[in-house]
């Protein structure tokens, strides 16, 4: 049986990708948030997952206004990545793993979760960075990429998506194979890029979300998509990421969580960036 060992929630920004193309990361801007992943990297570097279950929030790349699935899944060989115009260099393609993909949609489908299945994903900052940051050489991962809508309304539930987490983390735990599977949730946490709140940032809400995550990972699924938006921003309510990774996590097969590493620092462009790191025990 597969071992899903831990789950990471992160932040993701396309000028992060411009730090590390220009080697920025000790610059004062970046370095509070560049020093949280030396920590991460060092216990993959024990952890050694070989595959790589991302929950992400595409933004107008892979689907528009008109075509708006609420929950996808990529069944791709790989997946083509492409900059959104912000000047992160265009990285080589994703590997996917297409057995963890079918047999992830098979379950969900099951599990009535009717998922958009893709056999052609692209993927932009949101699948790219996280890997960049935590493997900033070759990426020695695979992939199964799963989109939840955040651009355009109607937007699923926190419940809902916690409830899709738990379904996608029962059937890693279920998957036939010896591989070893991380959850990466990326996206959030507070930030408004446009209109008259630009600028929206929410620490306490951010850092009690994070400790939620450890300590009752439940807690956020008591709000509505508004006032998520509402407290964390139009953009903020990517944290949704986080709460599929989490509820992954719980369903995974785990008895208990352990906090590897965590980092918030505020702001990197208009967004406030958190790093949590979660071992499966
Ligand atoms: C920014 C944040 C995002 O989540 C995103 O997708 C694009 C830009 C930003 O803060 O610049
Ligand atoms: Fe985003």
């Amino acid at each position: 049986m597969a071992k899903l060992i831990g789950s990471i929630g992160t932040s993701h920004i396309p000028a992060i990708g411009g730090a590390i193309a220009k080697n920025l990361q000790q610059d004062p801007y970046w370095k509070p948030f560049f020093n949280g992943f030396p920590p991460v990297r060092d216990w993959l570097a024990t952890a050694r997952p070989d595959v790589v279950v991302v929950f992400h929030n595409d933004h107008g790349l892979n689907f528009f206004l008109d075509k708006m699935p609420t929950f996808s899944v990529g069944a791709a060989p790989q997946y083509q990545t492409a900059d959104e115009g912000w000047g992160i260099p265009t990285l080589p393609p994703v590997p996917g793993q297409q057995d963890l993909s079918w047999h992830v949609i098979n379950m969900l489908v099951e599990q009535e979760f009717d998922v958009v299945t893709c056999q052609e994903m692209l993927v932009d900052h949101a699948v790219t960075l996280p890997l960049k940051l935590l493997w900033p050489g070759d990426c020695p991962v695979q992939v199964v990429p799963i989109c939840i809508n955040t651009v355009q309304l109607p937007l699923p539930s926190a419940r809902r998506t916690y409830a899709l987490g738990r379904a996608v983390g029962e059937a890693i735990h279920a998957w036939n194979s010896d591989k070893r599977v991380l959850v990466i949730g990326s996206g959030g946490l507070s930030h408004q890029l446009d209109g008259e709140r630009a600028g929206h940032i929410n620490k306490e809400f951010d850092l009690q979300f994070m400790s939620s995550m450890l300590s009752n990972p439940e807690w956020v699924t008591q709000f509505s998509v508004h006032e998520l938006v509402e407290k964390t921003g139009t953009q903020g309510v990517e944290l949704l990421m986080w709460v599929a990774m989490r509820g992954a996590l719980s369903a995974g097969g785990a008895s208990g969580v352990r906090k590897v590493h965590s980092n918030y620092h505020i702001p990197i462009s208009n967004t406030a960036t958190g790093l949590l790191a979660l071992e499966a025990v």
